[in-house]
Parts: structure tokens; C-alpha cells; sequence
């Protein structure tokens, strides 16, 4: 219940009065190109660090924030997500939580099926950048090719590439002296945790890649 709890929680299934939408008749939801529910024109998911409290925590706030000015002036409508999961160190030693792919895979999904105009974003930080190459290799080929972005911040697989198209739409921000960009998990340093002077930056490079009415205008 907790799981599908988190996964309601982004499906933009109601409009704003908490109404579902009926959909228009005598169309074919699958030949129509447009949004048919109350949709954001960006998504977002983001998934936190180890032992970060859910959800969006001290890089995802400001990243958000600096992509809230940018866009809203643009009357571009954002929908930032955080992504739960349990954020257990000894699974970031593992490689991430597989649940937190999944979870990511799932939404990414869901809001691909909803939201056919919406450009979607995935990032994450420390063990939540682990969960974007899960969910870049866990989504179809298809899919793959609707994300619009990858951000990652202090990326343990930093140095893995992403199957295409992604590894092309990919931005890292691995600062130097963080040596868990180079897979050393053991001794975690100050450059680990100053991912937020970083988040202008993410902010711009999201902005920069979306939110041209949707899949086929993005930048890709
Ligand atoms: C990230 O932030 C640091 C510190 O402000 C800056 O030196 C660096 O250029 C930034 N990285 C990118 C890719 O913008």
C-alpha cells in the first residue's frame, strides 16, 4: 500500500478541482496526439542520496526552485517529483535499491502513457543517480527515447555510459575531489556534498532541453 500510495501520488489522473477528466468521445486515445488529462508540459523525477529524508532534500529544492523561475515565466508548467524509496546505504554499496529503479521505471512509465505531449526529466543524487541508469536500462527502447534529459550529481557510475539516446541527453556534475564519481565508495569527502552550487546550472540545461509542447518539439 505504501508503494502504490507514492505511485497515486504523481499520476496526474485529476484536474486541479480533484475531478477525473472524462475523456472526449468517438476518439481514439491512441491515435491522438494531445495530453487528454490534466498534464504538466515537464516531469520531473528525482531521486534523493542515502539517508537523505524523503524527498526532495538540499540539491532537489534549489534545483527545483531555479527551474520553477525559469520556466514559469514561459508559462511552462513543471511537475517535480520525488522518487521514494529506501535509501539504505548498504544498497548503495550494492549498486542502488533495486526497488528505487523500479519505482522510477513505473513513473516514468505511467506518465509516458498519460502524458504523451510531456517532456520528462530523470536525476538524481548519490544512490538516486545509481537509480537513473537502472531506469534508463530498465525502460524500452521507446520509452528511452521520450526522456528528455538525464541530470545526475555526484554519480557513482559516472563513468558508465547510458544506452542511446540518453547517453547523448546525459549531464553528470561530478565534482573534482569526489571520489565516489570514480567508484571509490569508502572514503566519502566535502566535494560529495556541494552538489547544490550546481543546481542553477541543472536548472538551465533542463530548461534548455524541454518544454516546446512536448515530445517531438524537445530538443533530442
Ligand atoms: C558546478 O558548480 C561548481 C561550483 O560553483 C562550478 O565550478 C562548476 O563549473 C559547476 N559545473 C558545471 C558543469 O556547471
Amino acid at each position: 500500500m505504501v508503494l502504490f500510495s507514492h505511485i497515486c501520488s504523481f499520476l496526474p489522473l485529476v484536474s486541479p478541482t480533484g475531478v477525473l477528466e472524462p475523456l472526449p468521445t468517438g476518439s481514439a486515445l491512441v491515435t491522438e496526439s494531445k495530453n487528454k488529462l490534466p498534464c504538466s508540459d515537464v516531469y520531473v523525477f528525482f531521486a534523493r542520496g542515502s539517508l537523505e529524508p524523503p524527498l526532495l532534500g538540499p540539491i532537489a529544492t534549489p534545483f527545483k526552485q531555479s527551474l520553477e523561475r525559469i520556466l514559469a515565466p514561459r508559462s511552462i508548467s513543471l511537475s517535480f517529483t520525488g522518487i521514494d524509496y529506501p535509501n539504505l546505504p548498504e544498497y548503495f554499496f550494492l549498486g542502488g535499491h533495486p526497488l528505487g529503479g523500479r519505482t522510477m521505471t513505473l513513473a516514468v512509465r505511467t506518465t509516458i502513457l498519460i502524458c504523451p505531449m510531456s517532456d520528462i526529466i530523470i536525476s538524481g543524487y548519490s544512490h538516486g543517480a545509481q537509480l537513473t541508469h537502472d531506469t534508463a536500462f530498465q525502460l524500452l527502447p521507446h520509452e528511452r527515447n521520450r526522456i528528455a534529459g538525464v541530470v545526475t550529481f555526484g554519480d557513482p557510475l559516472y563513468r558508465h555510459p547510458l544506452p542511446p539516446p540518453l547517453q547523448a541527453r546525459r549531464l553528470s556534475f561530478c565534482h573534482p575531489g569526489d571520489n565516489i564519481c570514480d567508484g571509490d565508495f569508502y572514503d566519502i569527502r566535502a566535494a560529495h556534498f556541494s552538489y547544490h552550487l550546481n543546481a542553477t546550472d541543472a536548472a538551465k540545461f533542463v530548461a534548455e532541453r524541454v518544454g516546446r509542447g512536448g515530445f517531438g518539439r524537445a530538443k533530442l
